[in-house]
């Protein structure tokens, strides 16, 4: 196995290459879905039909042209890199990130990698007594995840595929309104974009999840809820009226001192997570919201957004 070489028909650094090779190793990966199958899973996945067309067309069988012998090497250690931190629960990129002009085995490498993980991850969450019903919402936010990089037309990609090694390890549960990140002692809270965020359905998340993790997860003490994003900037009380949803949850949380984060740029997430888009100009931005005149109008005068971190007790 000649990783320069591996590397260079992947178009991707040789160290992204090797640092799969280091993770897997020769662990064991895990074996797609039967292809007959595969639509009925997509679909539980959430997964809309143009995505879900492209993928079947991309299908890794053992004969297809599409897959060269690179990009079953990728597929195959990629599964064994997230299979062997089966339970983790940090943020883990599967591999590098791949050119995604050369087609559906290239654009979705990472996808027949989660779908080759479901009956691992499922396993897993049954081991942990949860119900069919959490295990296949959670891991429904692949469907979510790939029609928001349509919208995005694959600007978004990057970070969602390593966002879905999370579900993939049993590291995050979707318990209704909000998704929870299983961490040392604090529970993380993710807000998916699926309607408006009323402290009413927030209230009835955090409660699910004072009952779910203990009873799944009994070894782990949970003693704080945290979040970490672009809606906990104060700067939006500047913006938004006091009775709206994003202010509400605010109220919630005590922030933690500002420290700029590492790798991150929240003007990029504001901009990712209210227009879908990180490359359009300011000008040409859709100003039908109060959030979305908020976010340009800060930007325009030469203000930055924030992504702040923030948390309260359990
Ligand atoms: C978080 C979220 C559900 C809040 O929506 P909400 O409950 O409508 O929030 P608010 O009540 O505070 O909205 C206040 C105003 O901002 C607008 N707004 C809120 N979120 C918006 C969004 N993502 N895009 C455009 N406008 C938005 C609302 O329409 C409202 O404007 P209006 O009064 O002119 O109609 C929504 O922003 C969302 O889906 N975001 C994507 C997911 C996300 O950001 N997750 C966090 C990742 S770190």
């Amino acid at each position: 196995m000649d990783l320069e070489d591996t590397a260079f028909r992947l178009g991707v650094p040789v160290e992204d290459v090797e640092r799969v090779q280091r993770l897997a190793g020769d662990r064991p990966s895990a074996p797609l879905p039967a292809k007959a199958d595969a639509p009925g899973m997509l679909e539980r996945l959430a997964v809309r039909p143009d995505d879900a067309a492209e993928i079947m067309a991309g299908w890794p069988d053992p004969d297809s042209p599409l897959w060269t012998p690179e990009l079953r090497w990728l597929l195959d250690r990629s599964t064994a890199l997230v299979r062997a931190d089966l339970a983790g629960f940090d943020w883990l990129p599967p591999g590098p990130v791949l050119p995604r002009d050369r087609g559906p085995a290239w654009r979705h490498l990472y996808v027949y990698a989660y779908l080759a993980l479901v009956d691992v991850v499922t396993a897993y969450h049954r081991e942990h007594g949860i119900a069919d019903a959490v295990s296949w919402v959670t891991l429904a936010d692949l469907g979510r995840n790939l029609a928001v990089d349509r919208r995005m037309r694959g600007e978004g990609w990057p970070v969602m595929q390593s966002w879905l090694t999370l579900h993939a390890r049993g590291g995050l549960y979707e318990l209704g309104r909000l998704q929870h990140q299983r961490g040392d002692t604090a529970i993380g809270l993710h807000i998916p974009e699926s309607g408006p965020l009323t402290p009413e359905a927030v209230a009835a998340s955090l409660d699910e999840a004072r009952a779910f993790f203990p009873r799944h997860f009994p070894e782990e003490r949970y003693t704080e809820f945290s979040c970490g994003s672009w809606l906990l900037d104060p700067q939006l009380l500047e913006y938004l009226p006091e009775e709206s949803n994003i202010v509400r949850f605010q109220r919630r949380f005590e922030l933690e001192p500002y420290e700029e984060p590492e790798g991150l740029d929240a003007d990029e997430e504001a901009l990712r997570f209210v227009f879908r888009t990180l490359t359009t100009p300011l000008d040409q931005l859709p100003r039908n919201t109060t959030l979305q005149r908020a976010i340009v109008d800060h930007l325009k005068t030469g203000g930055h957004w924030r992504w702040r971190k923030g948390r309260f007790p359990v």
